[in-house]
């Protein structure tokens, strides 16, 4: 039982890299701009529509209540709770620099079991999470077409994402699609193509640089700004009323299905080596980015929820379809164009995330070792990376949108708690080692973060506990099946040098 929350020693930062370690170069503005590129993405572009509108099954049943206009105070309910879980994280990425993200803090904190749910967990941020945005994706791409050719809805929406819908145009395609052995054929091509396309790109070893980076910031930020400049000029005050439909209930469960719009900001805390004075620097950057997102949200949100009413937003390019309904057909096109730019450097730094948890689990023995293959002329770990795009390409091929927008957010706050948990852990087991960045006023933050998370997590529809509770139960038949006979820190052996992945 003990050996079940064996922890893995925390090796120094410096170690094994070149001179003391990574430069520190990086200052807060760089931190803001590295927080924003991973984080204004599907979220804002598209689960706010449901967010605003909420969710009604074909048979009656309410999956959510939609916050209304009042969606700018789940967005604010959101910015304070991450906060909380980003300080969080920056602890524990400044004294754990690894590859892999929680998976290594939770590893050497809260023991192997706990670690492995981690990073079982992680595979519904990355992998699951990036269904959600390929079929976003997909939906601002036909947006982007609509005015030259018109792709059958056949072949532009998944099998479950018609079947889960009530819109009566979308459920009609369960009688006109072509059938293949009686089952309608409904598959989201374009959202299974752009996948695939990333994938190659990964495998030959394409990475975000900064400068593509700050690039893909500046798009994001103009058609934001473009959206909010002119829709505020059209904004009917009385969308507003009422501004909160269905009182705290539709703000906090809007506030669970939105938190998608958050989740990326905790790879910026993984930069804490490479930053300046991290003492300051960190808690001053993801502030700020997060300040900053939270601020763009709550405008983009009073903008669409004022422009028309809100029931209206249900839709996956609510931005576009706003402008739409409003009569703003000539920019509808141009926020479609921002929302594609924006959702592909989503979609490549989650897709190239997953491969690395991949990779740090293999390496410790928790996964077989052909995961932690590195390709010996690109460098990539393209054996995981192929896996890992061929599955989100055929998730993205069928899914719903909402249910997995909905699993990526219960397993992506489960993480986030069990890092806030991990902090005081550390602290009293390990108080001696040296910690580049200290949470400040460590018990309310870190325990206040946990309960935060905790509390976002009960605004999710039962499915997605239903669902999560299944995912765990399967990641407990995997470990105990492989990762707990081959856990290379059980058998007391050394870890295999298989070399880094240096995607
Ligand atoms: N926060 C990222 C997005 O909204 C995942 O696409």
């Amino acid at each position: 039982m003990r050996s079940l929350f064996q922890r893995k020693q925390i090796s120094d930062p410096a170690e094994g890299s070149p001179a003391g370690g990574l430069k520190r170069v990086m200052g807060t503005s760089d931190l803001v701009l590295l927080s924003i590129g991973a984080v204004i993405g599907a979220g804002i572009f598209s689960t706010l529509g449901t967010a605003a509108a909420g969710e009604v099954l074909p048979t009656g049943e309410v999956v959510r209540y939609g916050a209304g206009p009042a969606l700018v105070l789940s967005f604010l309910l959101l910015g304070a709770v991450c906060a909380l879980a980003a300080l969080c994280y920056a602890e524990l990425a400044s004294m754990i620099p690894q590859a892999g993200s929680a998976y290594a803090y939770s590893y050497a904190t809260l023991g192997e079991l706990i670690a492995w749910i981690i990073g079982w967990d992680l595979i519904l941020e990355y992998a699951v999470g990036n269904v959600a945005v390929a079929i976003a994706w997909s939906g601002y791409f036909n947006s982007l077409l609509s005015p030259f050719v018109q792709l059958p809805g056949w072949l532009t929406h998944g099998y479950y994402n018609v079947h889960a819908s009530s819109d009566p145009a979308l459920r009609a395609l369960l009688d006109t699609a072509p059938r293949l052995a009686g089952i309608p054929v409904l598959l989201n091509l374009p959202a299974f193509f752009i996948v695939m396309i990333i994938t190659g790109l990964l495998v030959v070893g394409v990475k975000e640089s900064t400068r593509v980076n700050n690039a893909m910031v500046v798009v994001k930020l103009l058609v934001l700004a473009l959206f909010v400049g002119v829709g505020a000029a059209h904004i009917r005050p009385e969308n507003y009323t009422p501004f909160a439909p269905n009182g705290f209930t539709g703000i906090h469960q809007a506030a669970a299905i939105v938190f998608f719009a958050y989740i990326g900001f905790d790879a910026i805390s993984t930069a804490a080596e490479e930053t300046k004075d991290p003492q300051r620097t960190m808690p001053r950057g993801i502030l700020l980015g997060l300040g900053i997102c939270t601020l763009i949200y709550v405008i983009v949100g009073a903008v669409a929820t004022g422009l028309i009413p809100y029931q209206q937003l249900q839709a996956a390019d609510p931005l576009a379809r706003a402008f739409d309904v409003a009569g703003l057909t000539q920019f509808s096109w141009i926020i479609a164009l921002g929302a594609v730019v924006s959702m592909s450097a989503v979609l490549l730094v989650f897709q190239y995330g997953q491969p690395r948890i991949f990779y740090a689990m293999a390496r410790d023995g928790l996964l077989p070792p052909w995961a932690a293959r590195i390709h010996p002329r690109f460098r990539t770990p393209h054996v995981t990376t192929m896996i890992t795009g061929v599955l989100v390409a055929l998730g993205a091929l069928v899914a719903d949108d909402a249910a997995t927008y909905d699993l990526t957010n219960i397993g992506t706050l489960s993480a986030f708690m069990m890092v806030c948990l991990g902090v005081p852990v550390l602290r009293l087991k390990d108080p001696h080692r040296p910690r580049p960045f200290r949470v400040p006023f460590v018990w309310p933050v870190s325990i206040g973060g946990a309960l935060a998370c905790l509390f976002v997590m009960k605004g999710l529809p039962v499915h997605a506990w239903e669902r999560f509770g299944i995912w765990l139960a399967i990641g407990l038949v995997i470990y105990f099946a492989y990762g707990y006979r081959h856990s290379v820190l059980r058998r007391g052996a050394a870890p295999v040098d298989l070399g880094g992945p240096h995607g």
